[in-house]
């Protein structure tokens, strides 16, 4: 198997406050060397992404953006933001098809390929997230929604894509998948990309989202396909989110 770094990603969703940023460095303080091994991550509002960006200069944290625009161009559309512009503020990747946005949004697959494109068109790497709900699991629907999922929410020019696997009834509360179950939808998500992208699918990285704490972080990257997480809640703290990313095997 070929090598992928380990990403893990914390999405800070609609919390955070400027005087937040000062979390940041001392998540690079707390994680030190094993920022070379392990790629940490932190998707800010977008209002804190160019402040957040400063924050983290020289420093081993990586920082993003949690949506963006479908229009590549610059244009009249109020209100909306580029991907150019978050590349341009310092965003290094943006998270696209969230399910609160699928869900509050009414996100389609279409439209979040469209952003997806455009995060590649600006130089920087879309995380693509899918997921299924509890109905759709207990319905016995999860390769057939995910599978969907992936093939029309990444872009056909998407082997650089990162994907975040996020179980929509794991999200925001204490419930996650089996271990079993999380390597079955990782090794969906990975025959998918094989099978679209062949040889270049080795490079992509596919992570687990939804309910990641200190605690259970460990186990979860244990899990044979996982390549990294995406983390809610507990990326909000530096110390919540170091534990994580210490978690990681590849860290120590
Ligand atoms: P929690 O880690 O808070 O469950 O959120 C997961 C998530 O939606 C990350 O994008």
């Amino acid at each position: 198997m070929a090598a992928r770094k380990p990403l893990i990603a914390g999405n800070w969703k609609m919390f955070g406050r400027a005087t937040d940023l000062g979390e940041i460095a001392a998540l690079a303080e707390r994680v030190g060397a094993a920022g070379d091994k392990v790629e940490a991550l932190i998707c800010p509002p977008s209002a804190y992404v160019q402040s957040a960006a400063w924050q983290a200069r020289g420093k081993a944290v990586a920082i993003g953006a949690q949506d963006c625009s479908a229009v590549a161009e610059d244009g009249a559309r109020t209100g909306e933001v580029s991907a150019a512009m978050l590349a341009d503020a310092g965003a290094r990747y943006v998270i696209v098809g969230h399910s609160e946005r699928r869900t509050l949004q009414g996100e389609t697959d279409d439209l979040v390929r469209q952003k997806a494109e455009a995060v590649l068109a600006a130089g920087i790497t879309p995380i693509v997230c899918v997921g299924e709900t509890r109905a759709e699991r207990d319905a016995g629907r999860v390769a057939k929604v995910i599978g969907a999922q992936v093939r029309n929410s990444v872009p056909t020019a998407g082997a650089g894509a990162v994907i975040a696997y996020e179980p929509v009834w794991c999200i925001g509360g204490d419930r996650t998948p089996t271990l079993a179950e999380i390597g079955e939808v990782h090794a969906l998500i990975r025959s998918v990309l094989n099978e679209r992208f062949g040889a270049e699918a080795n490079g992509m990285r596919i992570l687990y989202g939804g309910s990641v704490g200190p605690k259970n972080a460990g186990e979860i990257f244990t899990v044979d396909g996982v390549d990294g997480a995406l983390v809610g809640r507990a990326s909000l703290k530096a110390a919540d989110f170091s534990a994580i990313i210490l978690a990681h095997p590849a860290a120590s």
